[in-house]
C-alpha cells in the first residue's frame, strides 16, 4: 500500500496539506482545479520535492529516506511536461526506465531492449522506435514517458495528467492500459485528471482537491456529485445518471454570466 501521511509543503503563500492511501491494484484520481496542487502533491510523493517530515510509505517503508535507485524501481513517475534534451532514440530513451533494474557498471543488454519493446508496443508507438525523441508529437512523447515508467516495473505509479495531450481515442486507450496494468501488476496507482467523467470511469477512488487541501475523497459515485464538484469548481454543475455512468457537465447559464 502507498500511504500519505499528514504531507505538509509550502512554496511561497501556498501550502498542499494531505493525507491519502492508495491499495495496490487500485487507481486513486487527484481532480481539482488549475493550480490546486496537484502537481506538487504528486513531486512531494516521488520526492523532487521534499517535505520537512517523513510522510510517504510504501509497503510501510518511508520513500524519501531510500536511494535514489532504490526509490526508482519501487515508484515511477510520469511528468505533467517534459522538455526532450538528447536526441535519443524513442527506444533508448524508453531503456533509460530500466536503469534501476541493472548494475550501476552495466549497458541495458538485449532483455532491457526486449522489455522497452514490448512497452512501446503495449503503449501503441512501437513504430516510432527508432525515431529522435525530439522528433515526435506532444501525445507520443506523452506514450513513450509512460513507456519508461512501464519498464521499470515499479510498485507504484504516479501519472500527471496522463491525458493532457492525448486524441480522443488515446485517452480511453492509455487509461484502459493504467486500468489494467494497476489490476495484472498490483501497482498502486495515483493520476491526476482534468475530465471528471474519465475520472468516474476509471477510478477506484478519486480525491477533489481545493487550494491543496483534500476536500473530498472517497468513490467515485460519493465523491462526484453536483454539491462537492460545485464548491471545488465554483460553477454549477449537473451531474446526469445514465445506466451505469454519471456524466458531469457544467450548467451553461451560469457560465455565461462569469
Ligand atoms: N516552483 C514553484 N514555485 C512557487 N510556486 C509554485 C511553483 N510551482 C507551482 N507553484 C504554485 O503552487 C500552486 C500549485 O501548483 P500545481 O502545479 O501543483 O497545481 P496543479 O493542481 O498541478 O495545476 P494544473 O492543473 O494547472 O496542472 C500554484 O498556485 C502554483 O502557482
Ligand atoms: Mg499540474
Amino acid at each position: 500500500m502507498l500511504e500519505v501521511k499528514n504531507l505538509k509543503f509550502r512554496y511561497n503563500g501556498f501550502e498542499v496539506n494531505a493525507s491519502l492511501n492508495v491499495n495496490k491494484g487500485e487507481i486513486l484520481t487527484l481532480l481539482g482545479p488549475n493550480g490546486c496542487g496537484k502537481t506538487t502533491l504528486l513531486r512531494c510523493i516521488y520526492g523532487i520535492l521534499n517535505p520537512k517530515t517523513p510522510c510517504v510509505y510504501l509497503d510501510g517503508k518511508d520513500v524519501h529516506s531510500m536511494d535514489l535507485r532504490e526509490r526508482a524501481k519501487k515508484m515511477g513517475y510520469v511528468p505533467q511536461t517534459h522538455h526532450p534534451g538528447f536526441p535519443y532514440t524513442v527506444l533508448e530513451f524508453v531503456v533509460m526506465g530500466r536503469a534501476s533494474q541493472i548494475s550501476t557498471f552495466e549497458s541495458p543488454g538485449s532483455e532491457d531492449y526486449r522489455i522497452a519493446l514490448e512497452a512501446l508496443k503495449l503503449v501503441g508507438i512501437e513504430n516510432l522506435a527508432d525515431k529522435p525523441y525530439t522528433q515526435i508529437s506532444g501525445g507520443q512523447l506523452q506514450l513513450a514517458l509512460i513507456a519508461r515508467a512501464l519498464v521499470q516495473n515499479p510498485r507504484a505509479i504516479l501519472f500527471d495528467e496522463p491525458t493532457a495531450h492525448l486524441d480522443f481515442k488515446n485517452q480511453v486507450k492509455v487509461l484502459e492500459m493504467i486500468r489494467r496494468i494497476t489490476a495484472e501488476k498490483k501497482v498502486a496507482t495515483i493520476l491526476t485528471l482534468h475530465d471528471p467523467n474519465l475520472a468516474g470511469m476509471y477510478s477506484d477512488k478519486i480525491a477533489l482537491i481545493k487550494g491543496g487541501k483534500i476536500h473530498a475523497v472517497g468513490e467515485p459515485e460519493e465523491v462526484l456529485t453536483e454539491n462537492e464538484l460545485s464548491q471545488v469548481y465554483e460553477i454549477s454543475i449537473k451531474v446526469i445518471n445514465a445506466d451505469s455512468f454519471r456524466f458531469v457537465i457544467p450548467v451553461l447559464n451560469e457560465l455565461k454570466n462569469h
